[in-house]
């Protein structure tokens, strides 16, 4: 992919309003395949991104980069102005992230997968409350109404017994929006 942006940004401490996003000159290879080639990319807070290309062209490899789901070759990626990729050493210098830095940093980070991955054993209001209790321990009841307010936001406040195999296509991935949101992720 040759998605490459101008206006590169000072150095983090030199601008006010870091990018939320920022991909710094990103190489990712499978083998002899470069799939992003030397990428830098901003993408600001409150700024919403299309990203279009042909199938193949390394769109899903971005977003994955992004959720640490695959490592990188070369280049940075920042998240909210910490590095996601890497980690300051002891000695100052920046290191290969390990993978409890980029868990933390990830936790900024939401995202609703191409296939919805919803659990097929819970209810449209479990699947959003589930995270929260389990991975934020955010009391049931606060879940719940969370869960409640988001799942109206998608339309979808008449469904919220309804599994997964009782909801269209269009309901499952909205209640997959619904769940990305509730753990209020900053991306
Ligand atoms: N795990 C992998 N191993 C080898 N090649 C891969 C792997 N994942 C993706 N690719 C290749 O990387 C390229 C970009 O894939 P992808 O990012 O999924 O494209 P898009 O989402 O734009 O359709 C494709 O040529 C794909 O075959
Ligand atoms: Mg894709």
């Amino acid at each position: 992919m040759n998605l490459s942006m101008p206006n590169p940004v000072q150095p983090t401490e030199a601008s006010v309003e870091a990018p939320m996003v920022q991909f710094r000159d990103v190489t990712k290879r499978y083998g002899d395949l470069t799939v992003l080639d030397h990428l830098d990319l901003d993408v600001h807070n409150g700024e919403k991104v299309a990203i279009i290309g042909p199938s193949g062209s390394g769109k899903s490899t971005l977003l994955r980069a992004l959720m640490t789901l695959e490592t990188i070759d070369e280049g940075v990626i920042m998240v909210d102005g910490e590095p996601l990729t890497h980690m300051p050493s002891a000695g100052g210098q920046l290191v290969r992230a390990n993978a409890r830095h980029q868990r933390s940093v990830r936790g900024k980070v939401g995202m609703v997968f191409q296939s919805f991955n919803l659990f097929p054993h819970m209810n449209a209001l479990q699947n959003v409350m589930e995270a929260p209790v389990q991975v934020l321990s955010l009391p049931k009841a606060e879940a719940r109404e969370r869960a409640e307010e988001l799942l109206a936001m998608v339309g979808l406040e008449d469904k919220l017994d309804h599994y997964p195999s009782q909801l269209s296509g269009g309901q499952q991935q909205r209640v997959a929006i619904a769940r990305a949101l509730a753990m209020r992720p900053k991306v």
